[in-house]
């Protein structure tokens, strides 16, 4: 079930990315922050236990909704789960006026790679140095409502 993350996930949501170290991980301010802001948290559970997450900024006057993070818990990986989250963010987005979503993955990161260009999300620029460690990044978009002339 995916379903829009409360105050009430807080712990659950700094456990399950306490368990997966590879991903950069949000402390409890952040998780708060995030909870509470001008942004949409999605989670996907399993048997009442949280497996993924997603994460949704949003900018007054913007139509360009930012994914900010995508996490699936390593046991639930390579099933479905990161495409179908990705999915319901992209129907969040939709609902919240957005027509447009952005991305900025790792240029070593082949998994979520392969999740964005299945989904149908285009690098629009490469960006060196992206990451306080150095590594460059591909930012990515995708187009989430036709506009009015005709473009996809
Ligand atoms: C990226 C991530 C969210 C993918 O989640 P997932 O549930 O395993 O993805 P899915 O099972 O929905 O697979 C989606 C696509 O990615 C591909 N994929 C998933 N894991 C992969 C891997 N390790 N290597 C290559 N391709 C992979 C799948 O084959 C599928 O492609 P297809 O539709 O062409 O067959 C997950 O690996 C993860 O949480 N990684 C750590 C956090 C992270 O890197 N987040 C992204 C930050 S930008």
């Amino acid at each position: 079930m995916i379903r829009a993350a409360t105050l009430a996930d807080l712990g659950a949501l700094v456990a399950m990315e306490e368990a997966f170290p590879e991903v950069d991980r949000f402390d409890q301010p952040t998780w708060r922050r995030l909870l509470t802001g001008r942004s949409a948290t999605l989670v996907h559970e399993t048997g009442g236990t949280l497996d993924a997450n997603a994460i949704l900024l949003f900018r007054k006057g913007s139509d360009l909704a930012r994914l900010y993070s995508i996490s699936v818990a390593p046991a639930a990986r390579g099933r479905g789960l990161g495409a179908k989250i990705l999915a319901a963010c992209e129907a969040c987005a939709r609902k919240r006026g957005a027509k447009r979503m952005r991305l900025e993955v790792r240029a070593s990161n082949s998994a979520a790679r392969r999740l964005y260009d299945s989904a149908g999300y285009r690098v629009i620029a490469a960006l060196e140095s992206y990451y306080p460690d150095g590594e460059a990044a591909h930012r990515m978009e995708k187009v989430l409502i036709a506009s009015s002339d005709g473009a996809p």
